[in-house]
């Protein structure tokens, strides 16, 4: 196998392209992917202070990695959920991660806003554990985001995680997640920050090999509570179909977004409201995240 673009010894096939790189140059094809994707989507400037949003694995600490390199200003933010060992080493990468090169990074307790680490959540609301995170994660994103002054939050999600979310959302056509569905959301309230995805085009087999040439110390485990999650399967359907036929995954992906989502967008018509307690962003009178708090205060 030889790369395609300097002819020597290729590391690494990527099918869905019908090419083949060195480490060097595969570094470089993935740089680009990166860059293609935030001028695309217009993500941000050189002139903008970004948070990247952390989590100590090969995804986040990969993007991390690459804005640094391109010398945009950043800052990481690690969100500590207190899931016992998983999350004391998922923040310890980040630490060395950042102390490594330098970098500031910000990190912010879970519990302490919630009032109950994530583990907790698990008795005190119906909601699946892993969904009472993802609003967490989300609202403290942003929280963090308005009070430090950041215009935009970048996460790690690449394109398996967006294509497998599309497919849980087309498998119930959950008309909200799929207007929403997009590498770059823009603020559409004074107190949402933008947030931006600027590995979409990347695969998870990509950010893996990226990660791993550019010797980036990462957490490898899944957070415990991810055993048997409907998200996980979703992507082992994909892969499956990516095997057969590559370039799928991507196909599925790229089509919504440029036939797709237009249509449904013109469906969402949500008016944005201020939370009565916290003053974050709602549909409705209270936060998510302020009921999340109740039921937690309540089952205590
Ligand atoms: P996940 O939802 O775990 O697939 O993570 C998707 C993205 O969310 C990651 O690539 C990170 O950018 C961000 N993220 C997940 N967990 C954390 C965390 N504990 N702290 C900060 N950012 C996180
Ligand atoms: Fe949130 Fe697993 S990372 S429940
Ligand atoms: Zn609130």
């Amino acid at each position: 196998m030889k790369c395609r673009k300097c002819g020597g010894t290729a590391v690494l096939e990527l099918r869905r392209h019908n090419a083949a790189f060195c480490a060097p140059d595969f570094i470089e094809f993935f740089r680009r992917q990166v860059g293609e994707a935030v001028r695309r989507h217009r993500m941000f400037t050189r002139e903008e202070s970004v948070l990247v949003a952390v989590s100590g694995g090969k995804d986040s600490l990969g993007l991390w990695d690459v804005l640094l390199q391109e010398g945009y200003a950043t800052t990481g933010l690690y969100l500590d959920l207190g899931i016992f060992d998983y999350s004391k080493e998922s923040r310890a990468k980040c630490e060395a991660f950042a102390a490594q090169r330098g970098a500031p990074l910000l990190v912010v307790s879970v519990e302490q806003d919630l009032g109950a680490a994530i583990p907790e959540v698990q008795g005190a609301t119906r909601r699946p554990t892993c969904s009472a995170c993802g609003l967490s994660k989300r609202y403290l994103m942003n929280k963090a985001a308005l009070e430090q002054g950041f215009p935009v939050v970048a996460t790690g999600h690449n394109l398996d995680d967006e294509a497998a979310t599309l497919f849980g959302s087309i498998l119930h056509w959950q008309t909200e997640p799929l207007a929403r569905q997009s590498p770059a959301l823009p603020s559409t309230h004074p107190k949402l920050v933008r947030r931006v995805k600027p590995l979409y085009r990347l695969s998870e087999r990509e950010t893996a090999a990226y990660a791993f040439l550019r010797r980036i110390d990462y957490i490898v485990d899944e957070c415990p509570f991810a055993k048997g999650a409907t998200s996980l399967m979703h992507k082992e359907i994909l892969n499956q179909l990516e095997d057969v036929s590559p370039g799928a995954k991507h196909n599925f992906l790229f089509g919504f977004l440029e036939k797709g989502r237009p249509a449904f967008e013109r469906l969402a018509d949500v008016t944005l409201n201020e939370c009565a307690r916290c003053g974050q962003v709602t549909t409705g009178t209270l936060c998510g995240f302020c009921k999340l708090s109740d039921q937690i205060k309540r089952a205590r």
